[in-house]
C-alpha cells in the first residue's frame, strides 16, 4: 500500500512527538510516584534508569524497526519478519482492542473530574464516597465516555500528519508546560493540619528524593527491579502493537537510534515530574503518608488533597487538565494501533476502519460502564486482586498477554529473524549504533528472561 494511503509523520520530530504523546500516559502519573515511593525514592529511579537504557530501550527500538523495516499495521507485520510468528500478529491485535474500551471509560472519568474542578465544583468530588457513586452510576459515565472516545476517533479520523501529529504537536508543549507548573509549586506549598502539625512542599521532595535503605535486603532488591521492569514496559507502550504502527508511519532517513532515546528520556522525565509533584502533595495534605496508585489515588485521595484550600484547588484545576492531555495522546495511539492493522490487513479505508473500530470499542466501553452495577461481579485474580469487568480487562491484557507478546518477539527477533535483521534497520542511513553489543546480549537472552518472570507473577506462578 502506498505511503499516501497508509499516512506517515511528516519528519522524525513528528513522530517522537506523537510517540512521546503515546508513552506519557496513566501510568506515568498514578503508578511511578506509589512505586518509587514503595521501593525507596531515588534508589527507584536509579534502577529504573538503568533498565530504561538497557531493556526498555531493546524493546522499544525493536518494534519501531520492526514497523519500519514492515511498513505494516502489528496484525500483519511479523509474518515479514518471521513466517513462523505470524501469530504474534493476532495478539497484538488482540491487546489493544483489550485496552481501548477501558481507556476511553477511564477517559470519561478524568473528563468529569477536569470539567467538576474547572467548573468549581472540584470540592464536591472530593466528598466521602463520590467516585464509588459516580462509576456507578447509569448515565454519567457513559456520557463522558462517549465525549471522550469521540474526540479520540475524531484525531483518528483526521489521519496520521493531520489528526495525530497535529494534536500531539499542541497538546504534548502545554502538558510539559502544566507539570512544570505543578513541580514547581510544590517548593512553595505549606498546610498545618488538624492536630496542628506543619508540613511543607521541601519536606515531601525531601521524602520523594532521599534514597531510603532500610530493609533493603536482596529479595526486596529483586522486588524492586521486578516493579521497575514492569512499570517501564508498561510506560513505554511497548507490546500493544503501538510502536509498530508508529513506526511503520516513520520516514525512511530518520534516525531510530536517536528518536528511541529522545522518547525514552521524556517518558522518564514526565515519570520522575508526576512522582516529584505528586508525592509531596499527599504528604503535605494528607495526613496518610504513604501514596496510593491507580483510580484511587487520582479520583479519591488527589482530589480530597487539592480541597484543601484555593491554591490547592487551583492545582487541581490544572493537575486534571494535565491528565487529560497525557490520557488523550495515549488513547489515540492504542486507537491508531487497531485502525492501523485493519486497514492493511483488511485493505479497508481510514474512514471505513475509523467507525467500525468505534462502534464496536463503544458497545464494549458501555459493557464496562455496566461493570459497576448491573454487570457488577467480584473475581479474585491469580495475582491475589479482586477484579471487576474492567479489572479483568486490564488483568489479561497487561499481565498475561503483553508480557507474553514481548517476550516472544524477543525470541523471535534473538532466535529466528536474528538481531542482524533489527540492527540493519536502525542503521539503515550509514547511522552508527553503539549500543550494538548490548542489544543483541538483551534480546536474545536478558529481555526474555526478564519478560518470563513478569509473566509468571502475572499469572500467580512467581
Ligand atoms: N504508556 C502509556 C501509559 O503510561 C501506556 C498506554 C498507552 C496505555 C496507550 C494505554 C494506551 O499510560
Amino acid at each position: 500500500m502506498n505511503e499516501e494511503k497508509r499516512g506517515t509523520f511528516s519528519n522524525s520530530l513528528g513522530f517522537i512527538i506523537a510517540a512521546a504523546g503515546s508513552a506519557v500516559g496513566l501510568g506515568n502519573i498514578w503508578r511511578f510516584p506509589y512505586l518509587a515511593q514503595k521501593n525507596g525514592g531515588s534508589l527507584f529511579l536509579i534502577v529504573y534508569v538503568i533498565f530504561a537504557l538497557t531493556f526498555g530501550f531493546t524493546l522499544l527500538i525493536t518494534e519501531i524497526a520492526v514497523g519500519r523495516k514492515t511498513k505494516q499495521g502489528p496484525l500483519t507485520a511479523y509474518q515479514f519478519i518471521s513466517p513462523k510468528f505470524k501469530f504474534l500478529g493476532l495478539i497484538s491485535f488482540i491487546v489493544p482492542a483489550l485496552i481501548l474500551p477501558y481507556y476511553n471509560v477511564i477517559g470519561g472519568w478524568i473528563i468529569k473530574y477536569a470539567f467538576e474542578f474547572v467548573i468549581g465544583r472540584g470540592a464536591s468530588v472530593a466528598g466521602d464516597g463520590y467516585f464509588q457513586s459516580f462509576i456507578s452510576g447509569y448515565m454519567q459515565p457513559i456520557i463522558f465516555c462517549l465525549i471522550f472516545s469521540v474526540s479520540t476517533f475524531g484525531i483518528i479520523y483526521a489521519g496520521v500528519k493531520n489528526g495525530i501529529e497535529k494534536l500531539s504537536k499542541i497538546l504534548m508543549p502545554l502538558l510539559v508546560l502544566l507539570i512544570l507548573i505543578l513541580c514547581c509549586h510544590i517548593f512553595f506549598i505549606r498546610h498545618t493540619d488538624e492536630t496542628g502539625i506543619a508540613r511543607t512542599g521541601l519536606q515531601g521532595i525531601a521524602k520523594y528524593l532521599k534514597p531510603d535503605f532500610t530493609d533493603m535486603t536482596f529479595s526486596r532488591f529483586c522486588r524492586m527491579c521486578i516493579d521497575a521492569i514492569g512499570q517501564l514496559f508498561f510506560s513505554l507502550s511497548v507490546a500493544m502493537g503501538i510502536m509498530i504502527s508508529y513506526g511503520s508511519y516513520m520516514k525512511d532517513d530518520a534516525d531510530l537510534n536517536k528518536s528511541t532515546v529522545t522518547i525514552e528520556i521524556f517518558d522518564t522525565l514526565i515519570a520522575f515530574m508526576a512522582a516529584f509533584m505528586i508525592i509531596p502533595i499527599v504528604y503535605v495534605y494528607s495526613s496518610t503518608d504513604g501514596v496510593q496508585s491507580g483510580p484511587g489515588l487520582m479520583f479519591i485521595y488527589l482530589p480530597k488533597c487539592f480541597a484543601s484550600n484555593i491554591a490547592a484547588y487551583i492545582i487541581g484545576t490544572i493537575f486534571f487538565v494535565m491528565v487529560l492531555f497525557a490520557a488523550q495522546t495515549s488513547a489515540i495511539s492504542i486507537c491508531e494501533a487497531i485502525i492501523c492493522s485493519e486497514i492493511d490487513a483488511f485493505g479497508w479505508s481510514r474512514k471505513k476502519s475509523t467507525l467500525v473500530t468505534f462502534g464496536v470499542s463503544l458497545i464494549a466501553s458501555v459493557c464496562i460502564c455496566f461493570g459497576y452495577n448491573i454487570l457488577y461481579f467480584e473475581m479474585p485474580l491469580p495475582n491475589g486482586s479482586k477484579a471487576q469487568l474492567l479489572d479483568l480487562f486490564d488483568y489479561v491484557s497487561n499481565s498475561i498477554l503483553m508480557p507474553l507478546l514481548a517476550c516472544l518477539i524477543c525470541v523471535m527477533v534473538g532466535w529466528f529473524a536474528k538481531p542482524k535483521s533489527i540492527i540493519e534497520e536502525i542503521q539503515r542511513n550509514g547511522e552508527s549504533f553503539g549500543r550494538k553489543g548490548l542489544y543483541i546480549a538483551t534480546v536474545k537472552y536478558v529481555a526474555p528472561l526478564l519478560l518470563l518472570i513478569i509473566f509468571l507473577q502475572g499469572i500467580g506462578l512467581f
